[in-house]
């Protein structure tokens, strides 16, 4: 009907988590780093790691296992599937393919998208722009990394900062009245990215330099400077696309890699960090899983209720960095 317009609702969110658990003071055993550091400069405490028989993509398919039994859904009701992963089980085929298979679909498409930390809200806004244009129906949007496979585990400067672990949401199109003043669904989304960046957040390897996978190098203070000036790039753009103020924001859901980060957004926009979910204690930074664990995670304890305003946001290598704004 022409007064309707497609949104995309969130249907449900889940997550999964390898068993096997990193601590600070294991870490402490083998590298010249301790538990209160990594405490006082990230916010860290633990981290999951996967084991050997446990790939991305087993990772990704224990989220949307999780997420469709939270939505009372089959896979027979998908027909999207977009994983984000920067560490996919092979060069090809994709992660996502894997995951449609491991979930018994043959119907639908499935593909990855590569935005490294950001790459959750890249592929929210790409399962947005497919729904939107009645490309499909029902997405599973994942995040899923295991990027303990990437990490030098001799480099104090970054081995302590990252974990596995994916999460899923499905995303379902809904006709709304177009003259609704609070429809609920993705209100807005902006992507960003900007290459001359690379040097301060890469890996080492690829497949046509190397030819090997390579391992996980950074820059950190370079990156920890620009963090919190790009992420509130985007905030403004999605808070001046959904005609919405940083005050109506119940939950800030950002890309969790180091608490400094993450209270110095909130600062910036006056958030008290009630507002703010926070799992980089528990999870790490498990780049593009992170914020979907965290939505799983204020999910759980009940924060995040019908019709409140979520505003995810993360920034990563590339660099990359984005931001949607949901009515939930
Ligand atoms: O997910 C993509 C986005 N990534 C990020 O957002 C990460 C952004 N960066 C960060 O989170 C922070 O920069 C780090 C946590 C990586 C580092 O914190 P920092 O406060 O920027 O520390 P720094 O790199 O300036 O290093 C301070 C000191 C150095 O020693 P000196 O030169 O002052 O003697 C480091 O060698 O801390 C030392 N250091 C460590 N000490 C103990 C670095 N890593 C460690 C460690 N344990 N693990």
């Amino acid at each position: 009907m022409v007064n309707q317009r497609i949104f995309s609702q969130v249907q449900a969110v889940g997550s999964y988590l390898p068993e096997q658990i990193l601590t600070n003071q294991d870490l402490a055993e083998k590298l010249d780093t301790s538990d209160e550091w990594i405490q006082k400069r990230t916010g860290i405490k633990k981290r999951h790691i996967a084991q050997e028989n446990e790939y991305t993509s087993t990772l990704a398919i224990n989220a949307a296992k999780d997420a469709l039994a939270k939505a009372n859904m089959t896979a027979d009701d998908i027909d999207l599937i977009i994983v984000a992963t920067a560490t996919p089980d092979h060069t090809f085929p994709s992660t996502a393919s894997q995951v449609q298979h491991g979930l018994g679909m043959s119907h639908g498409a499935a593909f990855d998208v590569q935005a490294v930390c950001t790459g959750f809200v890249y592929a929210t806004s790409v399962a947005d722009a497919m729904i939107r244009s009645s490309q499909a129906k029902s997405v599973l949007v994942i995040g899923a990394e295991t990027f303990s496979n990437i990490v030098d585990w001799e480099d104090r400067g970054t081995a302590v900062l990252f974990g596995d672990g994916a999460g899923a949401m499905i995303l379902k199109a809904v006709e709304q009245d177009i003259e609704d003043p609070n429809p609920r669904g993705i209100l807005a989304n902006y992507l960003r990215s900007d290459g001359q960046h690379k040097d301060k957040l890469y890996v080492d390897g690829g497949v046509s330099t190397t030819q090997s996978t390579g391992k996980l190098r950074m820059l950190g203070s370079d990156v920890f400077k620009l963090a919190v000036r790009l992420g509130s790039e985007v905030i403004d753009h999605v808070l001046e696309a959904s005609h919405l103020q940083a005050s109506d924001v119940d939950w800030l859901v950002p890309h969790q890699a180091n608490q400094r980060i993450i209270s110095a957004i909130a600062k910036h926009y006056g958030m008290p960090m009630e507002k703010v979910v926070l799992t980089v204690s528990d999870h790490a930074n498990t780049s593009a899983a992170s914020v979907p664990l965290a939505l799983a995670a204020a999910i759980a304890e009940n924060k995040i209720k019908k019709d409140d305003i979520v505003l995810l946001e993360a920034m990563g290598g590339g660099f990359t960095w984005g931001a949607s704004i949901i009515r939930w």
